[in-house]
């Protein structure tokens, strides 16, 4: 197979990540310079990102409030920038909220979702902090916890809408009664500010129907004397992963094939990824779905705020919301750090398997680069070493190893076609993995360290790099790599 008859996965990279890569000798100076593995990330493509969708609530009636959902990434520089660009932040743990506090947030500006146990609930009572409640017994606990005249703003996350996936999260529609009378009866302890959702699907319908739903239930709230002011949308505004959505779906094609015994070989172990083999044919869902999106997040969100409602007379979101003085929030997390960040590894050996596929080892282990449940679907670029000036082959298929000792360690179980075979050395770059990809699983095993987190940043005379936590927007950095 030829590099232009291979399979591939070719990757949306943001113009800037992709001149860093392009500047000769950038990304090995990085790892040269703070060790490899590294995670990279890029303050300035998150501001783009959040610039675009300030463009779209801007250009609706309504007010707004974007809160930075610190979960995604533990990136004290995406933190500092979101608090440069003045938006809000959502934190759902502790040691996020002392990240916020750190990077200048002012408590006002501080949303904590997700559930609390008692101990963190106490700590963010009188703080002036809102508390986004998940459950009846979290907003009871606040009333009991609550001094007299305390005022906690309080927003409750509903679930349960219609044709929704049953969730974990949030108070049953069953039970918005119940908080309804709970919030009603304590008006001296909590400051209602409205009703809030989180749904991560990409089918529209499902967030336009909470939006109604939440939309009835502040007119309930209305007639029991309260005076909601927001309505938060939560996040799930999808990545778009893929450069080419067409080689996309041929190479899902010709893994489906390959599942059934057709063609090349394209899966390690057996592996099939979510889907069903059954009657000699391929079903279901496969583990890798969200590299298939073509829509990007700004769109999701434009087409959300002009979805006309019937019950409101076909009136937007955007439209209704700002009649109502109800504020937009919403909690972006991956739509903020899309192509924010990349993960570089270093190729350790390439060998041979008694099967004869050819395994890439890496120094870098799969839960650094995805969650364990998940499968990378864009391929990494490969950045021959300085020593290596000429290619030693053509494109060749290879599954990619990680640096653990267990078997399992395979950070790619679908085949990825190279350009020409790695020799030790070389760098592989793994696209967009600043969004739940890069943090949220990795583990100390086997003692190996965690990787270091490094900001890049562009300017006039070239990248400079720095550790995440020494980056401060607006401030200069120490160290350059003037581009060529
Ligand atoms: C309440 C809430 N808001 C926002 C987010 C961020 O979601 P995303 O990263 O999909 O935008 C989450 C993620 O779990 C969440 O639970």
């Amino acid at each position: 197979m030829t590099a232009a008859t291979a399979p591939r996965l070719p990757a949306k990279i943001h113009p800037l990540v992709r001149a860093f890569l392009d500047a000769p000798g950038a990304a090995e100076d990085a790892l040269d310079r703070f060790g490899s593995p590294a995670h990279l990330v890029f303050p300035q493509v998150f501001a783009d990102n959040l610039a675009r969708l300030r463009a779209v609530l801007d250009a609706q009636p309504s007010r707004y409030r974007i809160c930075y959902a610190h979960k995604v990434n533990h990136s004290a520089a995406f933190v500092r920038t979101a608090e440069h660009a003045g938006i809000g932040i959502d934190v759902a743990s502790a040691a996020e909220l002392a990240g916020a506090v750190r990077a200048g947030f002012s408590t006002d500006r501080i949303e904590v979702t997700g559930p609390k146990g008692e101990v963190f609930l106490r700590e963010l009572l009188g703080t002036g902090m809102t508390v986004n409640v998940d459950n009846v017994w979290e907003l009871r606990r606040i009333t009991e916890l609550a001094a007299a005249g305390a005022r906690v703003p309080v927003l409750v996350r509903l679930s349960g809408f219609a044709g929704a996936p049953v969730s974990r999260f949030g108070v049953p529609l069953a039970q918005a009664d119940e908080a309804l009378a709970v919030l009603a009866a304590h008006r001296e302890r909590i400051a209602f500010a409205g009703f809030a959702f989180h749904i991560d699907s990409g089918e529209p319908a499902e967030r336009i129907r909470a939006v109604d739903t939440c939309l009835e239930l502040t007119e309930r709230a209305y007639e029991h004397g309260l005076t909601p002011t927001v309505l938060d949308i939560g996040g799930g505004f999808r990545q778009v992963f893929t450069a080419d959505a067409d080689a996309f779906d041929a190479y899902v094609v010709a893994l489906r094939e390959s599942l059934l015994g057709r063609g090349e070989p394209m899966a390690w172990g057996g592996n099939t990824f979510g889907f069903h083999l059954d009657g000699g044919a391929v079903h279901g869902t496969p583990v890798f779905h969200k590299y298939a999106n073509t829509v990007p997040a700004e769109a999701m969100l434009a087409d959300l705020l002009t979805a006309g409602l019937d019950a409101h007379g076909g009136r937007t979101i955007a439209q209704i919301a700002a009649e109502n003085l109800l504020e937009i929030w919403l909690e972006p997390g991956k739509a903020l750090v899309d192509h924010a960040g990349i993960t570089v590894a270093r190729v350790e050996f390439v060998k041979q398997t008694a099967d004869g596929a050819t395994l890439v080892n890496l120094d870098v282990s799969r839960d650094t680069v995805t969650p364990a449940d998940q499968e990378v679907m864009v391929d990494p670029l490969l950045l021959p070493a300085r020593a290596h000036t000429t290619p030693n082959s053509g494109a060749v298929g290879v599954f990619l190893a990680g640096r653990l000792c267990l078997e399992r360690d395979l950070i790619t179980n679908h085949k990825v076609w190279l350009p020409h075979r790695p020799q030790p050395g070389d760098l592989l770059v793994f696209p967009n993995t600043a969004a739940y990809h890069m943090d949220l699983s990795a583990a100390c095993a086997s003692m190996h360290p965690l990787p270091p987190k490094l900001a890049v940043t562009v300017h006039d005379s070239g990248f400079a790099v720095c550790r995440d936590h020494d980056y401060q927007p607006g401030r200069p950095v120490p160290q350059w790599h003037g581009v060529q």
